[in-house]
């Protein structure tokens, strides 16, 4: 099915759309710790590495279904972003697994498939197909694509010289026209300028369907309070609540305040 299909014979609202299932995820990381004399005598010989293992996600299980707005929260580090990448499938998950319910051209998170290499206008391209549009679309759809982003002459400067604010303004930009049954934002919202920022929350308003699920990443309370029916918060790799955006941003930001896990402990 073409993500850019707009006719739909039955709603799919309520139906999955991702389900998340005992997800653990591990990074192991070569790290170059200086030895001690005494350790490097010891290792002589034996090349001896040393890693650095992070748990990043642990036994986190989440149904996300059609018609959701899905905030998840949570403090710097606490897994969000991992969640992210192993439902969008950049990433294998170390245990447990991930379902995604359609075609996987309908999953597009944002500015992942981006070749900061290339120039902007090469990647709304790079973006376009690995979203599954055809090049006659995206061709068709260039312009709707770089006046959004309103990046002027930079959109054929290549995106490494791009500033934070316009690198998610040309990812969101691809994603608000190519309209995917899934869309994964992680944190785009907050990177844009004031203008930039009402101009993606009025958009993704207008992204909310019963045929589509959103999962939106951010550390801004007030947006995801207004924006999602729905919100989880993730803390330490696991997941700590989720249900009404108030309730659990407001339990969130009480743990924030109290700095202590007090809140935590008493929801796990
Ligand atoms: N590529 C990586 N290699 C090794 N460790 C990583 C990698 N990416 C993330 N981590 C670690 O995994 C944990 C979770 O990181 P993650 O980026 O998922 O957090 P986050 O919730 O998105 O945080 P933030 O709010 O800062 O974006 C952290 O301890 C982080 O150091
Ligand atoms: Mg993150």
């Amino acid at each position: 099915m073409s993500s850019l299909s707009v006719s739909n014979s039955h709603s799919k609202s309520n139906e999955v759309a991702v389900s998340v299932q005992h997800l653990g995820l591990t990074y192991t990381t070569a790290i170059d710790r200086r030895p001690t004399l005494k350790a490097r005598v010891k290792s002589l010989g034996r090349g001896t590495k040393q890693t650095r293992t992070v748990h990043a996600l642990n036994d986190v299980n989440l149904d996300i279904a059609y018609g959701q707005v899905l905030g998840v929260i949570g403090t710097n580090g606490a897994g969000k972003s991992s969640l992210m990448r192993v439902i969008a499938g950049i990433l294998p998950p170390t245990k447990g697994r991930v379902e995604v319910f359609g075609s996987v051209s309908t999953l597009l998170a944002l500015g992942v498939g981006f070749n900061p290499a290339m120039s902007g206008r090469a990647n709304v391209h790079l973006g376009g197909l690995a979203a599954g549009m055809s090049r006659k679309e995206i061709e068709y759809h260039f312009d709707e694509i770089a006046e959004f982003a309103e990046l002027g002459d930079a959109i054929d400067a290549p995106m490494r010289t791009y500033s934070s604010g316009m690198y998610a303004r040309l990812a969101f930009s691809v994603a608000a026209t190519v309209q995917p049954d899934i869309l994964i934002v992680d944190e785009a919202l907050s990177t844009g300028d004031a203008a930039f920022k009402e101009k993606s929350f009025n958009k993704i308003k207008e992204l909310r369907s019963e045929d589509r699920a959103l999962i939106l990443v951010s550390h801004a309370m007030a947006t995801l309070k207004e924006i999602c029916n729905d919100v989880a918060w993730l803390h330490k790799g696991a997941l700590v609540q989720r249900g009404n955006p108030s309730v659990v941003v407001d339990a969130y930001q009480e743990f924030l305040h109290l700095g202590k896990s007090a809140v935590i402990d008493e929801d796990l």
